[in-house]
């Protein structure tokens, strides 16, 4: 299991130079225009809560894995609250026909979110507790980039317009810290699990996958914040 968890680390490093990252660090950059995205992350993150009730969570068991990952799963229950709260503060929350809100969430430009979905619910559905665990720690691994980085832009913006947020806040990142990599002694329980070669193997092929689903969902997030500007409607193609 250690070679599997260095994988995720280094490929955590590779995910943390994505230029999108340097896009939501550069201060030239209205904070607002930084997190313009936000709706093209929309299918990700409101399905975020429903991977962990429909795919991650089994209940009862008798695993403690399992167990852990039950736990787990309540915390990211709610936060797609936070992230529409956030398109109020971010003066995202634009009115649109019903139509027009389901052809943007299954647009060509939005395919990303929905294809990290997908690859989500593929690798977690009927897995084992362990390979559950990988899928968890790859989400948190990139959570926790994409976080750091979101909760800076809305520290600036609180500065600026008072109004706070909360999904792109540091109260999420914190949140997010105390999750299954913040468990007491997880990482010992998970640095001694002995793993077969082919369990390996397929591990290894699992956070490969995951990462590029990742990779090109926040790449295109970046093509979005380039080619939308934040005073701009909501446009359906
Ligand atoms: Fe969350």
């Amino acid at each position: 299991m250690q070679e599997v968890l260095a994988l995720i680390e280094q490929k955590k490093q590779e995910y943390a130079q994505l230029s999108l990252f340097n896009f939501m660090q550069n201060k030239n950059i209205n904070p607002r225009q930084r997190l313009v995205w936000a709706p093209c992350a929309a299918h990700f993150i409101m399905n975020f809560a429903e991977l962990n009730k429909y795919f991650l969570r089994v209940e009862p068991t008798s695993d403690p894995i399992q167990a852990l990952i039950n736990a787990h799963t309540y915390e990211d229950d709610h936060h797609w609250l936070w992230f529409l709260e956030d398109l109020k503060s971010l003066e995202l929350d634009k009115s649109l026909k019903f139509s027009d809100a389901l052809k943007f969430l299954w647009s060509e430009e939005t395919k990303s979110a929905r294809w990290l979905n997908y690859q989500l619910y593929r690798y977690a559905s009927q897995a084992t507790p362990i390979q559950k665990i990988i899928v968890i720690q790859v989400t948190e691994a990139t959570g926790n980039v994409m976080f750091s980085r979101a909760a800076e832009i809305g520290k600036e913006i609180k500065a600026i317009s008072k109004k706070p947020c909360r999904y792109f806040a540091c109260l999420h990142l914190d949140v997010e810290i105390g999750h299954m990599t913040g468990t007491p002694g997880i990482e010992e329980i998970l640095q001694q699990i002995q793993l077969s070669e082919v369990v390996q193997q397929e591990l290894f092929e699992l956070v490969e996958n995951l990462f590029t689903a990742f990779t090109q969902f926040t790449n295109d997030l970046l093509v979005y914040a380039e080619t939308h500007q934040i005073e701009q409607r909501l446009k359906v193609a």
